[in-house]
């Protein structure tokens, strides 16, 4: 099996999950930003990884999700939501309709560290934005529990 696992991520909370994907999967497999991503139709298993801007995947995942067709897929992701939010699974939810003709065979996100001045500009806002109250508890994430619990899931999906 081919695996190519492709990634977004400004200040690296997403490459932190795609680097632990890459890792878990056995067989032929590639990692690549999003910026240098091949065409997805060349492989038979994607990972696929981006971060929340404005409740939904980064605009330049926006663009490569609906480009994955036919092929199995996970999705992952990094936001300053709590894990498990309606803000977060509204996000992931979004990213499988833009990818309705993979099949998705998994997700997994947690929180990811928000960079204090995006807090602090959010925060002045009249009305600041509904996930930028659980922000300050992203410091630290992903975390080692984050990484494992990930591994895990790749490990028990490509399991044979
Ligand atoms: C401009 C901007 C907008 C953001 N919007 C959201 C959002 O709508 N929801 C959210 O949960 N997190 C939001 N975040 C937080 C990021 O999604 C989070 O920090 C993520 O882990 C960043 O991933 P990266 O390090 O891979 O770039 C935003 C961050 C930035 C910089």
């Amino acid at each position: 099996m081919r695996s190519l696992v492709v990634y977004s991520s400004q200040t690296d909370n997403t490459r932190k999950l795609a680097e632990t994907v890459y890792k878990a999967l056995t067989g032929e497999k590639e990692i690549c930003p999003i910026s240098d991503a091949p065409d997805p139709s060349d492989w038979d298993f994607i990972a696929m990884g981006f971060w929340l801007k404005a409740g939904k995947p980064d605009p330049m995942s926006l663009e490569y999700l609906p480009r994955i067709k036919g092929k199995s897929l996970f999705l992952f992701a990094t936001h300053g939501a709590a894990a498990g939010s309606e803000h977060a699974l509204n996000a992931m939810n979004y990213a499988k309709d833009l990818a309705f003709e993979a099949k998705v065979v998994g997700s997994y996100s947690c929180q990811g560290e928000v960079d204090p001045k995006i807090i602090e500009h959010a925060q002045a806002k009249p009305e600041p934005p509904v996930w930028i109250a659980d922000a300050p508890a992203a410091v630290g994430h992903p975390d080692e529990t984050n990484i494992e619990e990930l591994k895990s899931l790749i490990v028990s999906l490509t399991a044979v």
